[in-house]
This record gives structure tokens, C-alpha cells and sequence, in this order.
């Protein structure tokens, strides 16, 4: 052997070594202390394709759903309250008697993809198996092996479902599932399609399941459209879940995310925080636990595809801002309008009078979709109960809104929101009462449940009675949003 074939199968196995070590790291870093991977079982996989299963778990955000406020990693047991009862989230680690151990990749296929157990009964939608569905062969398998040799079996049983009798039956599930989750259909872009945009196309419409909460749901309660072929409604917009709104993500200027950029979206998905807008509810769960996570390329291939979606009608015109609230709150003499008093105490030090708040700390009143969005339930909600935006790797630092249910009552509650939704140009109804405060406080009741139910629109709690139905309103996830409880772990 030549000295130079020596270097160069010296070179070799230094490269497989470096490529074994580097694979683990990847676990490590993905998956490692933070998500309770093994990694002694690793070894006799490969370790490439587990790295790559353990990244998809996080496009799919498993660790939210699976692991109970404090609980171990991917064990299981997070409480989901529905309308018919309590269901919780099962124990996914590899362990053969509680966990999903005795799983063939078939059998894990079809809980995920087609949202059927191992004992052959249908899986309640909470799991987001319709998103899922899109997934590819590739990916299923990547996450197959992440499953059984990257994360460290728990020894925990699954609770039952505190649902009782008949409406504990899980076969109308079965024929809810076959009437309206989408046969399991590896994704395939519309020829020509951009790959950047195809990729981002597969995250959002796949693994991430963001129409689960961003896209309205039917009376049946499935998602109204699963693709931007589906039409307008993709995305749209959610119903209240845990009393949050997920707002639309078409590119409508007031309500969606018309005036936001790329450069923009990749950063909220990164960071959970820009210039114009702070992450808090259930979102804060998503970047917490999943998009902050994401690689670079990714987070820009969803926010290239986002933009790329078909124009929808501007619902509400365009926004311009209007400074007349300004005037007034710099002048002092708020008795014009209910709630500006209010806003001036309490309010103005962080948002600040012209509603612009101060960047990547305090976001702006004015002009941000959420305020304004057509069901007031989410900006009361933050109101009242306030909020922490979550640190994230790329924002290591956390800012709070305070909750205003102790120091103001419901009628203060109701007037200030009332007047950030019509002041700087914001042009949405204001119509919130005191009463519609006290029910979103002690009962958790969405403030339009009843008008959304009697047009037609999605809310699932008058529904449950008949069928038990997937996510919207009435469906609580956790008794508290995750986000700096376990999000670090
Ligand atoms: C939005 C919440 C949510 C997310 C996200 C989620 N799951 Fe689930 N999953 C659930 C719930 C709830 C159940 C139990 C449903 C039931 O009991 O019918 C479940 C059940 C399962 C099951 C069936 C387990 C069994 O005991 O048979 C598997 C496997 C599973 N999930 C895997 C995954 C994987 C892998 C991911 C990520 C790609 C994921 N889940 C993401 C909520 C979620
Ligand atoms: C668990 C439900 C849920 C899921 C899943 C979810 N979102 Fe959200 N999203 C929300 C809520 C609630 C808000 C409003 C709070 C906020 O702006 O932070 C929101 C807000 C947003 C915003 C800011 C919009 C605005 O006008 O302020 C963007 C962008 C976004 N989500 C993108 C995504 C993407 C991309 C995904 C999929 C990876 C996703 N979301 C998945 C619930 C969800
Ligand atoms: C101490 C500073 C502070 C004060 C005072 C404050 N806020 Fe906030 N506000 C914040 C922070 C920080 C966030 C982001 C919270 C998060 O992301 O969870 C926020 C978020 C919001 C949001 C959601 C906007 C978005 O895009 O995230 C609304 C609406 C809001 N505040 C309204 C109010 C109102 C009304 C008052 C007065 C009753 C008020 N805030 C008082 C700091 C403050």
C-alpha cells in the first residue's frame, strides 16, 4: 500500500468516525439532554437517519402534546379537555408495555398518518394525524427510528379518557375520520413549484400541522381546506383553542400577515419576537417547543411560501394609521372616549401613546392583527390574564405583560380593549362587554361562541353531543400555556 492509499483510508475512516461522531452530536443537539434521547441505544441504528427522525419530531412538535406540564419527556399525559370530557396525550417513548415499543413501523405509520391505534381503534384528532397524513415514506421512517432509538423509554401507563359512556365509544371517530381526514397521500408539489416554496410548502401544510389552529374548521369541524388549493379559507384563520386565536396567515393587510415580509416571519418562527409583533398563547407553545428549532433554510422556506399563497380579497381595505388617538393621549383630556383613561394609566408606559409599543420588547397596539381580528376573545384574553413571551435560543431574554383581572374589573377590562381595537386606525367592532369578560374569566368562555355557532362557523362545543369532535373552541390543551414551565428541557 502506497503511504498516499494509507492517508487516504486513514482519511476515510476518519471521516466515517467524524460522520458517526457528528450524527450523535446532532442527536445530542436535537434531541440530547433536552429531549431525554438514549443515546446508548443509538449505536446499533443509524445514527443519521435517527438525527434526521429526531429533527422531524420537531417540524411535528411530538413534545408538546406528548409530555404533560412537568412530566417526562414524550411520556405522555398532557390533559386535553374537550367538551365531552378529558382525553390525554399516550406515552410515545420506546417503552414495550406503556410506551409504543411493541410498534412495527406499519403499526406507527398508521397511528400517525392514518389515525389508527395498534388495537385498530381510531385515535381521538387531537392528534393532528390529518396534517400528518401529507407527510412522506422518508420522513415517517426517519421518525420510526428516532422513536425507537433516540428517545429513552419511560415507564409510565397511559390514563384513560375520563369521557363516560356512550360518547367514550371510539368508533364514530373511525367514520368521522373517513368522511373528512384526507387519505394518506405522500406530499407531491404542483409541477413547477419552486423547491424552496415546496419545502416550506411540506412543513406548514405537513409536519407542522399550522392549519390545525390557522385554518378554520367546517361544521363537521374538519379543516376547511388542507392546501392553498382548498381556496380562501386555508389559513384563514382559526376558532378560539384555550381561549387563544390563531390569525390568518393569508397576506391580508389588517387581519393576516399582509404587511409582514420574509425577513420577518423567519424571524418570528426563530425568535418569537420582531419589531411589530411579540409571540405569546398558544403560539408561544409553537416556537418554545418546535420552530425556534428549525434550521435556517427551513424556517425561510415557509416564510417564502407563506408569501407565495394566492392573493385573497382584503377584507377590511388596507390599514393606515390615524393619530387622533395619539393627540388625544399626549394632551391628557381622555374623557372623550371610554377606555382612554384606562389606556394612559395603565397601558401607555409599555405601548406608548402613538400605540407603536417599543420594538422586540413591547409590541405595538396599532395596526397589529391580532388586536383587530374579528373575535375579540385573544386580545381580551391577553388583557386579562397577561402574558410572558417565551425566551427562545435567539432571544434569550424574557418581557411580560401584566394580567389586569386583579387590578382592573370587567368593565375596564371591556372598555380598554374596546378602544385599542378602534384607536391609531384600528377598525375593528367594539363591542366587548363586562359580562363577556366575567364568562372568559371564570368559565373560559370564548367571547363569540354563541354568535360563531348560530352562523354556522366553527366552534365545537355545541357539537361535541353528537359526534366527539378534533380541536376548536371548547378544547383546552393545558391548563396554562407550557412556555417557560418545560419549553428548556
Ligand atoms: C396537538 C397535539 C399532538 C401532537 C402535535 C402530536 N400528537 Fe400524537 N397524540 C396526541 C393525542 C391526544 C393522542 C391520543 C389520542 C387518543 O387517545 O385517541 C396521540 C396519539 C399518538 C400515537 C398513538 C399512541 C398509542 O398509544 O397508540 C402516536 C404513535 C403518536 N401520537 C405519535 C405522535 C408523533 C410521532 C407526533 C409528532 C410527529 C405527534 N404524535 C404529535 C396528540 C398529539
Ligand atoms: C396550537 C395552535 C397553533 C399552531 C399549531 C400554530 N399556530 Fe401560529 N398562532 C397561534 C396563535 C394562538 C397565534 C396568535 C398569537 C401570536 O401572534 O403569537 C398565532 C400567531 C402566528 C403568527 C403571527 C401572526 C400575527 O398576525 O401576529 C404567525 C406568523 C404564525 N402563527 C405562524 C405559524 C406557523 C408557520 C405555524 C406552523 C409551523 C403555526 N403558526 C402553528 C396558534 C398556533
Ligand atoms: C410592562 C409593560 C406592559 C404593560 C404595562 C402592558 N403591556 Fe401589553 N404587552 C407587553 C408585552 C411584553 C407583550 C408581549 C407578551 C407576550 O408575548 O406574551 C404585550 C402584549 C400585548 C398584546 C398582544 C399583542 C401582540 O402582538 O403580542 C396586547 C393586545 C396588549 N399587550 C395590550 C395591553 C393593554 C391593553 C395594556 C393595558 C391594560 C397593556 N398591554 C399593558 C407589555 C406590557
Amino acid at each position: 500500500m502506497t503511504s498516499f492509499e494509507q492517508k487516504r483510508r486513514g482519511g476515510e475512516t476518519m471521516i466515517k468516525g467524524l460522520k458517526a461522531a457528528i450524527g450523535a452530536a446532532v442527536v445530542g443537539l436535537l434531541a440530547g439532554t433536552s429531549l431525554g434521547a438514549a443515546p446508548g441505544l443509538a449505536q446499533d441504528a443509524d445514527g443519521d437517519l435517527v438525527a434526521k427522525g429526531a429533527y422531524i419530531a420537531r417540524l411535528g412538535d411530538c413534545v408538546a402534546c406528548h409530555t404533560a406540564l412537568h412530566g417526562k419527556v414524550y411520556a405522555g399525559g398532557l390533559e386535553i379537555k374537550t367538551p365531552i370530557g378529558k382525553i390525554y396525550s399516550t406515552n410515545i417513548t420506546p417503552d414495550p408495555t406503556h410506551g409504543i415499543g411493541g410498534y412495527t413501523l406499519k403499526e406507527f405509520d398508521d397511528a400517525v398518518r392514518r389515525g389508527v391505534r395498534k388495537d385498530g381503534s381510531p385515535l381521538y384528532p387531537a392528534m393532528p394525524y390529518p396534517s400528518f397524513a401529507r407527510m412522506t415514506d422518508d420522513d415517517i421512517k426517519a421518525l420510526y427510528a428516532y422513536f425507537m432509538h433516540g428517545v429513552k423509554p419511560q415507564v409510565q401507563a397511559n390514563r384513560p379518557t375520563d369521557i363516560s359512556w356512550p360518547l367514550s365509544m371510539r368508533w364514530p371517530l373511525g367514520f368521522w375520520a373517513k368522511m373528512f381526514a384526507p387519505a394518506p397521500k405522500g406530499f407531491t408539489p404542483a409541477p413547477g413549484t419552486d423547491p424552496v416554496v415546496a419545502r416550506g410548502e411540506y412543513i406548514v401544510t405537513g409536519p407542522g400541522h399550522c392549519g390545525a389552529c390557522h385554518t378554520p374548521r367546517g361544521l363537521t369541524m374538519q379543516e376547511k381546506a388542507y392546501d392553498a388549493a382548498g381556496g380562501a379559507d386555508f389559513l384563514a384563520g382559526g376558532a378560539p383553542i384555550d381561549n387563544w386565536i390563531a390569525p390568518s396567515l393569508r397576506n391580508d393587510p389588517v387581519l393576516g400577515i399582509g404587511r409582514w415580509s420574509e425577513e420577518d416571519l423567519f424571524q418570528f418562527l426563530k425568535s418569537g419576537r420582531i419589531d411589530h409583533s411579540a409571540v405569546f398563547g398558544g403560539m408561544a407553545d409553537v416556537v418554545a417547543w418546535s420552530t425556534q428549532y428549525f434550521t435556517d433554510d427551513d424556517l425561510r422556506a415557509m416564510a417564502k411560501y407563506l408569501k407565495s399563497l394566492p392573493p385573497v380579497p382584503a377584507a377590511k381595505g388596507d390599514y393606515t394609521y390615524d393619530d387622533t388617538a395619539t393627540k388625544m393621549l399626549d394632551s391628557g383630556n381622555t374623557a372623550g372616549k371610554a377606555g382612554a383613561d384606562i389606556y394612559l394609566q395603565q397601558c401607555a408606559i409599555c405601548h406608548r401613546n402613538d400605540g407603536g409599543g417599543v420594538a422586540r420588547m413591547f409590541p405595538p397596539v396599532a395596526g397589529n392583527p391580532i388586536v383587530v381580528s374579528d373575535d375579540p376573545t385573544s386580545v381580551a384574553h391577553i388583557v386579562a390574564a397577561g402574558g410572558i413571551l417565551p425566551l427562545t435560543n435567539w432571544a434569550p431574554s424574557t418581557v411580560a405583560m401584566p394580567g389586569y383581572q386583579h387590578i382592573l374589573n370587567d368593565q375596564q377590562i371591556a372598555d380598554v380593549v374596546n378602544f385599542i381595537r378602534s384607536s391609531w386606525g384600528n377598525k375593528a367592532s367594539s363591542n366587548v362587554s363586562a359580562s363577556d369578560i366575567e364568562k372568559l374569566r371564570t368559565s373560559g368562555t370564548p367571547i363569540t361562541s354563541a354568535q360563531a355557532w348560530l352562523s354556522g362557523s366553527s366552534t365545537t362545543s355545541n357539537w361535541g353531543f353528537s359526534i366527539p369532535q378534533p380541536y376548536g373552541s371548547g378544547w383546552t390543551f393545558a391548563p396554562a400555556t407550557h412556555t417557560g414551565v418545560d419549553a428548556a428541557q
